[in-house]
């Protein structure tokens, strides 16, 4: 094969995103991050002051949006209704909604289903929860990239430059909360595929689990 898709699921700050950004570059492919799709939904909802419980609203709610994502210089942009909102998905308030949103099933199958889309094409990495296990079933690589909690905390506390928002303690329970509910839900949970390769990143730095991937790629074509 000379293009393939690579499915890069995890949990929260296993550092996907950094990771399937660097593969997706070296291997000259488009990256997509699926999170900052649930995340665009999120603010939306926000915004309109739907709540994260309310089923029917999300749903007539996704069906009007518009998301679209962008290749800009610096990376992925993320447009809702073509407004740039690749800023404001990242705050807390996105954070500590956006596993409940992406918990109701209209919200999911209409992202799947743009998911899907994007990657018809081939020559992708999509990082996620679910795309190994259910949005790209037949991707000829999936990659499991995990991490231990107290490390993946750690890694976001630094992003974060200790503006002194929040403690690391603080951190480790809303990642530790996150994981929970995106592994509990009933709706397409975060789970390995059978057939992805497991990385434990604790030890490693982001660019070892990139060569690891992309000589892992090499493998397939
Ligand atoms: O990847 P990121 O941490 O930005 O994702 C934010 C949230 O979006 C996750 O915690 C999860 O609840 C949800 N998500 C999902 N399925 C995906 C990607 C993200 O449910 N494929």
């Amino acid at each position: 094969i000379d293009r393939m898709n690579v499915a890069i699921d995890g949990p929260a700050g296993a550092g996907k995103s950094t990771v399937a950004r660097k593969v997706a570059e070296q291997l000259g492919y488009i990256y997509i991050d699926t999170g900052a799709m649930y995340r665009a939904v999120t603010l939306a909802a926000n915004r309109a002051g739907i709540a994260s419980g309310d089923s029917e609203g999300l749903r007539t709610l996704v069906a009007r949006l518009h998301i679209r994502l962008k290749q800009g210089e610096q990376g992925q942009i993320v447009l809702l209704d073509e407004e740039d909102v690749t800023e404001a998905i990242r705050t807390r308030e996105v954070t500590l909604r956006v596993s409940e949103v992406a918990s109701h099933e209209p919200v999911r199958i209409r992202l799947v289903e743009l998911q899907r889309l994007l990657a018809a094409g081939k020559g992708i990495v999509m990082d996620g929860r679910d795309i190994g296990s259910h949005v790209l079933p037949d991707a000829e690589l999936k990659i499991y990239l995990t991490a231990s909690v107290g490390i993946r905390a750690l890694r976001r506390f630094k992003e974060l430059k200790h503006d002194g928002s929040i403690t690391l303690e603080q951190l480790e329970q809303e990642i530790a909360e996150r994981d929970e509910s995106d592994e509990k839900r009933e709706v397409s949970p975060l789970i390995c595929a059978q057939d992805a390769v497991v990385i434990d990143s604790s030890e490693l730095t982001i660019d070892q689990v990139v060569a690891l991937i992309v000589d892992l790629s090499r493998t397939k074509m």
